[in-house]
């Protein structure tokens, strides 16, 4: 599916946007790992949570599904999980795949996993070499870093402290929760903290955690009790909004609920210090903060954007990539090195299609530097015709370009929007009207 996109002046509304999807993985594998009954309510119906649902429910947990968004999840316990009878397919979903890994190795039964073409080529090796430590056999492709891949767990596994190259919440977590099955504590050390709703949750859940700077440890035997689950809305949905409305022409916008956990703050404060103008208004959370945010048309300027505020806003690249071709002056991002092995090479990829709508983009090793709009009028993107490279958060960044565009964009292959954000051609069109995003086979 191709998405055609018309220019539009102004962005205008209030919104709220899909469950946050780092939390509904969470929620799902903890709620399988729990005694007793879980209630999720604002569960993300995306392709990814789905995926994750559908593997816990492999390996024994009942999931029903009440209303939408609200799932009821019946834990089958620490020691419960099942061999499952098939190859667990996590579709395009690398924190399924790498959050699984963790919690298979616990299990002392033989799961093979697999994943779609781009998944397939993600590494898994950040996982495996840890929990290879811990005691447990991995096999994979390409020297076994790759999926499809079995794994073989064992218990008790070996307590480790596991020093991550990587600020990769993916590989923190999963080294976590093996921790559950663990004969003493185990470590985690990353040179930048990454989102820590793990450590929020399994903490919720009853789980024994603790976090001093940029260590966070587990320590194994209790049990984890089922609980009520509230998922704020996804500030990596919202930040498409937020830029789009700080960059059009007219207009103000809302977003209401969204998670705003510092860890994953980094895309406001980067609009920040572009000079966008967020308000936030907190809200009541359950365990994670949550707020209300808007954000008016402005100028943006450039800035630069590096270090320990890089995992902080991670999947946000893509759509400041956006805001940076709109700013007046240059934009650097450095130490991203990470967006390299995303669902696509997000920094290749931003390089090609951004070029085709007229943006001079520098691709970096380990980031890119966008020249910034000229200051005379006119559009900051030609409308033009791109390709998604699969990737949601590029197909989601490049329909935004187009709004702003001089004159009609088509992204090409828009299907995998539906990962992590089904609605967002129709929230597209609340703000900017009916006409500004339309679908065609
Ligand atoms: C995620 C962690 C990040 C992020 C991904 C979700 C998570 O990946 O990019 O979209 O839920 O733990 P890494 O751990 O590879 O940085």
């Amino acid at each position: 599916m191709n998405a055609v996109v018309r220019p539009v002046r102004r962005l205008a509304g209030t919104i709220s946007v899909p469950g946050d999807k780092s939390v509904s993985h969470r929620a799902a594998l903890l709620a399988a790992l729990a005694d007793g009954v879980t209630d999720v309510h604002g569960f993300l119906e995306g392709e990814d949570c789905l995926g994750t649902l559908r593997a816990i429910a492999a390996l024994g947990a009942e999931v029903t599904r009440k209303a939408p968004g609200h799932f009821v999840i019946q834990g089958v316990g620490l020691e419960g999980l099942s061999e499952p009878a098939d190859v667990v397919d996590c579709g395009n979903s690398g924190t399924t795949a790498r959050l699984l890994l963790g919690v298979l190795a616990g299990q002392p039964f033989a799961t093979m996993l697999t994943g779609d073409e781009s998944l397939r080529r993600r590494p898994m090796d950040r996982v495996m070499e840890p929990l290879g430590r811990m005691g447990v056999r991995v096999i994979g492709r390409k020297d076994g870093g790759r999926l499809p891949l079995a794994v073989r767990g064992m218990r008790p596994l070996h307590p480790i402290r596991h020093l991550s190259p990587v600020a990769s919440a993916q590989v923190k977590s999963a080294v976590l929760l093996a921790g559950l099955w663990a004969s003493g504590p185990v470590s985690v050390v990353e040179p930048a903290r990454s989102r820590d709703h793990t450590e929020r949750m399994l903490a919720a859940f009853g789980g024994d955690v603790e976090t001093e700077g940029e260590t966070v440890t587990v320590v194994p035997g209790r049990r984890l009790t089922g609980r009520l689950c509230r998922v704020p809305g996804d500030i990596s949905s919202a930040a498409f909004f937020l830029v789009a409305g700080a960059v059009a022409p007219e207009g103000s916008l809302t977003v209401r609920g969204v998670g705003v956990n510092p860890t994953r703050t980094g895309a406001l404060d980067v609009l920040e210090a572009m000079g966008a103008r967020v308000g936030l208004a907190s809200r009541e959370g359950n365990g994670e903060p949550v707020a209300d945010l808007t954000v008016g048309a402005g100028r943006l300027a450039g800035t630069e954007v590096g270090g320990a505020l890089v995992p902080r806003g991670i999947d946000e690249f893509p759509i400041l990539a956006v805001a940076a071709a709109c700013a007046e002056g240059p934009t650097v991002v450095r130490d991203a090195a990470e967006l390299r092995v995303k669902e696509s090479d997000r920094i290749k990829a931003l390089a090609s299609e951004l070029a085709k709508m007229g943006v001079d983009v520098e691709e970096r090793p380990d980031g890119f530097r966008v020249a910034g709009r000229s200051p005379r009028p006119g559009a900051p993107f030609r409308g033009a015709r791109v390709s998604s490279w699969g990737d949601h958060r590029l197909a989601m960044a490049l329909v935004i370009a187009g709004l702003l565009a001089d004159g009609p964009t088509i992204v090409e292959g828009v299907d995998c929007i539906a990962t992590s954000y089904p609605d967002f051609v129709s929230t597209c069109c609340a703000l900017a009207g009916p006409d500004a995003v339309e679908l065609v086979a």
